[in-house]
């Protein structure tokens, strides 16, 4: 099995729709998180980028952001009845805004709030709970702890990115760390984490030979060949061609729903060159380039220059 990472900002319902009808390889999407709102009802705008008729390419996973079982609870129903029978919770995010409030990976030194909102929500869910997680906030052993305690609940699986949240998403992934939660969970547990090549993929499968699935983030935005290339899909096409196409579907597809104007269709744009940029020989100055796009005249004419 292998999932497309959540990267919010970029892998939302348009990327995700564009990118399976251009490339293969994936099984299922994981959506950037959702946060609780304090209130009984969620209104249907918070929603949006799950909305299932905006959803039809790839099956999807929504994911909720939050700290407080009543207000989980409610986004969960919220997910049940667009019709999704999973929900993921996010046990990750590492940035400070959302560990300060003890969300995402703050969460991960207080195993024991984990266990006492669990206790909590399981009961009154009306789908299936999934989790994604990372090693610790500071140190793996929060995650030895954390797994043993999660053992208890019924969760569908959990997929860890095999980092800490203290190193955001810079310096090495932990193998270790991930191998002793792999062998303490009794959950389906997913790899996440720099999975960049056939040659990193063949590596961590090799070394998690029971790890029920693979989950790729920034090595798919950087190459989205990548899941095909993985799992050993051909296509005759050139790659560059590709690109091409995908790129000029994914720019119409944020037009039509970004008509105010150059700068919101160029900021989506210029957001998913940032790791495409990857994928091209002079990746510095054609980034530069688009960075210094002001127009989307500019920016046309920029990638007919690039795939010309
Ligand atoms: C800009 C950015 C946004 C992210 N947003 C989310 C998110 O909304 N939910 C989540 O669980 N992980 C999020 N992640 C983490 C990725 O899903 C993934 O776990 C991480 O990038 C490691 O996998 P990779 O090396 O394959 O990219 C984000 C990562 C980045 C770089």
């Amino acid at each position: 099995m292998l999932a497309l990472a959540p990267i919010r900002g970029v892998t939302d319902a348009i990327f995700r729709t564009c990118f399976s009808h251009h490339f293969k390889g994936c099984d299922r999407a994981l959506a950037p998180f959702i946060t609780t709102v304090k209130a009984t009802f969620v209104n249907l705008s918070h929603l949006r980028d799950i909305l299932p008729e905006n959803n039809l390419a790839l099956p999807l996973v929504p994911q909720i952001l939050g700290n407080n079982a009543d207000d989980i609870v409610t986004l969960a129903r919220a997910c049940a009845d667009l019709g999704y029978t999973i929900v993921n919770f996010n046990l990750g995010c590492p940035f400070p805004q959302v560990v300060n409030k003890k969300r995402g990976s703050g969460l991960l030194p207080h195993p024991e709030v984990v266990e006492k909102m669990l206790t909590s929500i399981f009961p009154r869910l009306s789908c299936k709970l999934s989790l994604k997680m990372r090693l610790g906030l500071h140190s793996s052993t929060e995650s030895a702890v954390l797994v043993e305690r999660l053992n208890q609940f019924p969760l569908l699986e959990i997929i860890i990115h095999a980092r800490l949240g203290k190193q955001r998403y810079e310096g090495n992934v932990d193998m270790e760390g991930f191998k002793q939660c792999l062998h303490a969970s009794r959950h389906p547990i997913v790899y996440n984490g720099d999975i960049v090549s056939k040659v990193s993929f063949e590596k961590v499968k090799a070394l998690f030979p029971t790890a029920s699935g693979f989950m790729v983030g920034r090595g798919l935005l950087c190459n989205p060949l990548l899941a095909e290339q993985l799992v050993g899909i051909k296509n005759p096409n050139p790659p560059q061609k590709r690109l091409h196409a995908f790129c000029g579907d994914l720019y119409e597809r944020y037009r039509i729903l970004l008509p105010k104007g150059d700068r919101a269709i160029l900021g989506r744009m210029k957001g998913i060159w940032f790791y495409l940029a990857n994928s091209f020989e002079n990746k510095e100055e054609l980034l530069k380039k688009i960075q210094r796009c002001k127009t989307c005249r500019e920016y046309l004419e920029l990638m007919e220059r690039i795939f010309g």
